[in-house]
């Protein structure tokens, strides 16, 4: 056994996280894409199939009330809260994050004022983030202005009406510095909208220590929600009385069983509602959530970084140098929970790769992503992951 593969049973072996494998569905294969899609949490099936079967199959419309349906939206977010850094009552679950950002960013636009009519927003973002906060922007007589998130302190000003960014960046896994911009958003008298696609639940966040106005992000990622599970809209408690929802559906009424003709919003977070919750996959999400009970952020962001660290480590030794190059940042502050390795033949590596057992994916043009989910993830995965990953690439090159 190499160096490198009894390392990782000694750390396998002293990872207080490690017994949480079991809590999910997993085989032989060392799945490194828990960043697109995380893995199946092992009491999801069964929580699902009461909801099917007896809440909707039994109790039919009495589930509505009985079940806890109706108020599924508030109480999920209530249970992603601390793992965000926020306090209760500021989080709602549904729609998509794409939806969410439409929400938020015009929100913010409105929470900003008269005479505010730029919306700064990340160039490097997820692409959906960019499409809306230019249709955002139009509907609200605004002007887009994309630039590099370490670009925004410069370009803020008195035109600024909001911010979009991401946390951590989708392809690189650059870690944005949360803090520092929030507090120039608002010295400028911006409103801070932040993406947590890829930070949640892989780091903490910490929304209500730095004062972020509006987040948005999704559940099936490192909160291993399920495909397509419900996102979720952050509204800080003292901005949520003159939070403007561009969407104003009757699930935001104040009374919404009134059916009134005339809107008036709902006090507090279901304001960010909009119309009938996608039941099915917002109790899988909250049968997901199970699983982080008396898990601290603070252990998982530990393990996440040692895991990080471990594969570029193993990388080094296994591949020749230069084959690949990673684009994720060395230090510990500016690195989410995944390594983004750039080289001219990704697709087709990892095409070999996911034959070998090993799953991560590609990003257009050249970049392997790995995903590290603490929760699942162990060392000798990392460790057997960039093996096989010297073993592919070096047959690549020959
Ligand atoms: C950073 C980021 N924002 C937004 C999205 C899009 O989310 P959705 O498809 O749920 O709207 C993704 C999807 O991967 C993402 O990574």
């Amino acid at each position: 056994m190499s160096e490198l593969a009894l390392r990782a049973e000694k750390l396998d072996a002293s990872d207080d996280l490690a017994g949480l494998r079991s809590r999910f569905v997993l085989d032989e294969v060392v799945y490194l894409d828990g960043n697109s899609l995380g893995a199946l949490p092992a009491n999801v099936p069964g929580h699902v199939e009461d909801v099917v079967r007896r809440q909707w199959g039994e109790l039919r419309i009495r589930s509505w009330d009985e079940s806890g349906w109706w108020t599924a939206p508030e109480r999920i977010g209530d249970r992603i809260a601390p793992l965000v850094g926020a306090a209760a009552g500021q989080i709602v679950v549904g729609d998509s994050t794409s939806v969410n950002v439409f929400k938020a960013l015009v929100g913010a636009v409105r929470l900003a004022g008269e005479g505010r009519d730029e919306i700064l927003v990340d160039a490097t973002t997820f692409p959906t983030d960019g499409y809306i906060a230019e249709s955002a922007a139009r509907l609200t007589g605004c002007v887009p202005r994309p630039l590099a998130p370490a670009e925004v302190p410069d370009a803020l000003g008195d035109r600024t009406a909001a911010v979009l960014l991401n946390h951590v960046d989708y392809r690189t896994g650059r870690l944005h510095d949360l803090p520092s911009l929030t507090a120039a958003i608002h010295a400028a008298g911006a409103v801070s909208v932040w993406d947590l696609c890829h930070s949640a639940g892989a780091l903490p966040v910490d929304l209500d220590e730095h004062r972020v106005d509006l987040a948005v992000g999704c559940t099936y990622k490192y909160l291993n929600g399920g495909p397509g599970s419900p996102a979720y809209l952050y509204v800080r408690r003292d901005l949520q009385d003159r939070f403007d929802s561009p969407l104003p559906g009757w699930n935001s009424h104040a009374e919404p069983f009134g059916m009134r003709s005339a809107y008036e919003p709902a006090e507090g977070s279901v304001r960010g509602r909009v119309g009938t919750p996608d039941i099915l996959s917002m109790l899988a999400l909250e049968a997901a959530l199970e699983v982080w009970d008396g898990v601290p952020v603070a252990a998982v962001r530990t393990k996440s970084l040692a895991l990080t660290d471990f594969f570029l480590e193993c990388v080094e030794a296994y591949l020749p140098e230069g084959r690949v190059r990673s684009v994720t940042p060395v230090a510990h502050e500016e690195r989410g929970s995944q390594i983004a390795l750039r080289c001219p033949d990704a697709g087709d590596v990892m095409k070999r790769l996911i034959e070998r057992g090993v799953v991560g994916d590609f990003r257009h043009p050249d970049v392997l992503r790995f995903g590290f989910t603490p929760l699942y993830v162990g060392f000798a995965d990392v460790e057997r992951a960039a093996r096989v990953l010297g073993e592919v690439a070096g047959a690549s090159v020959a």
